[in-house]
């Protein structure tokens, strides 16, 4: 028997109760023990809920009880976070956890700390929600060289995409209804504008590169520019719009970014709609290996929580390493990338913008008039900044995958 302790009894939180609910004889069948679930920490209480003897409101009752050996971390945020994942496993306690924000901004330190005291620190819900992404580039591809990743790891964002695409809608109206709908946050900032995806990115870096990609390093611009015109655009080159995590090594260095891109339709990451996540992970001898599948939700992301404590179950007494050195990588500026870009420019732009980017091609829309737009052939962005600036009429860019 394994007495564990969940910390937050919010959507994943319960969503992780009610696995071990619904799942029971699965889980004991996979690791071969019984798992308990002993406490449950919140601020609040939960009267009439099935698991309400279960919670707590004190943090050192688990940290203080010998037969808690997992605790599975779904609060979110840093603090205290941050603070009750250290003292876990300082005490000899493996934590596993859905916690994003603080996987990205202490990852590497906590997996040191784990490493240190002969436990585990498993993440598997921090990026892609369900999707088994981690475990994978842990253990199944571990051997690969891994020189790309390229993801949709927000669901929010992709389903305003998805929606402004296939209604033609504006994005203030989609986000109301996102908003109403329960898919986006009544504050969406941290997805709106790229910083959740960001979070992700660096911790899939991280994990390619064996190093901590510190999220700050990462440029990132959201979707709030994309409009209806881009779309229409993007059709008539066959083409989607998505708001891509990617992160890849060329020419000896490592380069991250989370921007929106135009994405070929013969290329699967365009045919991901809605609230689903991709992530596509290129090695040198497997070629790519695409990870699909709910990126958010109770279930999903608590399915990936109690996967970790099944593992953490499996080896116990053990640690389960990472590829992963609490060791600051060098991102590469983004001013070497070399790609092509979307251009929108007044009509007037026409003759500035054929001498400024030379091999330019042309891009035309029924339903766009008095414009000019073209795609750039390969430049790097720091010169495409540099020429956009002197574009007088331009309108927008969108980078092209
Ligand atoms: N807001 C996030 C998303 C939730 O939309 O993907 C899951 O991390």
């Amino acid at each position: 028997m394994t007495k564990i302790a969940v910390l937050g009894y919010g959507t994943v939180g319960s969503g992780v109760a009610l696995c071990f609910d619904e799942n029971g004889a699965q889980i004991e069948d996979s690791c071969g023990d019984k798992i308990e679930i002993k406490y449950i920490l919140d601020l609040r209480d939960f009267p009439g809920d099935k698991h309400e003897d279960k919670v707590v409101h004190d943090f050192d009752i688990i940290l203080n009880d010998p037969e808690v050996e997992v605790i599975c971390e779904t609060m979110g945020g840093i603090e205290p976070a941050f603070t009750f994942e250290k003292k876990a496993l300082m005490s000899g306690k493996s934590v596993c956890t859905s916690n994003k924000e603080l996987v990205a901004a202490h990852g590497p330190e906590l997996v040191e700390l784990a490493a240190q005291n002969n436990v585990s620190y498993l993440f598997e819900a921090s990026v892609g929600g369900g999707i088994p992404v981690l475990r994978s580039m842990n253990d199944s591809i571990r051997h690969e060289k891994v020189d790309s990743i390229t993801g949709i790891l927000n669901g929010t964002t992709n389903y305003i995409l998805t929606k402004m695409d296939q209604e033609g809608a504006d994005f203030d109206s989609v986000l109301k209804i996102a908003q109403e709908k329960g898919y986006a946050e009544r504050n969406p900032e941290a997805d709106i504008e790229g910083h959740d995806a960001c979070r992700k990115t660096a911790i899939l870096a991280s994990i390619m590169s064996g190093q901590f990609v510190k999220y700050e390093d990462i440029y990132t611009e959201g979707i709030t520019k994309i409009s209806g015109e881009d779309f229409a655009y993007a059709r008539s080159l066959k083409m989607a719009i998505k708001l891509l995590g990617s992160c890849k090594r060329e020419n000896g260095k490592f380069f991250a970014m989370v921007a929106p891109f135009m994405i070929p339709f013969d290329n699967s990451l365009a045919t991901v709609n809605g609230v689903f996540n991709a992530i596509d992970v290129h090695g040198n001898m497997l070629g790519d290996v695409m990870y699909y599948g709910k990126g958010a939700g109770k279930e999903a992301t608590a399915s990936a929580v109690v996967a970790d404590v099944i593992d953490i179950v499996k080896h116990k007494g053990k640690h389960i390493d990472w590829n992963l050195k609490n060791v600051e990588a060098t991102v590469a500026s983004k001013d070497d990338d070399v790609r092509s870009f979307f251009v929108r420019a007044d009509e007037a732009a026409k003759d500035k913008a054929k001498e400024l980017f030379e091999g330019l091609s042309e891009v035309s829309c029924d339903s766009v008039k008095g414009e000019f737009a073209f795609i750039t052939s390969e430049i790097t962005e720091k010169e495409f900044e540099a020429k956009y600036k002197e574009l007088t009429g331009a309108k927008s860019y969108i980078r092209m995958l």
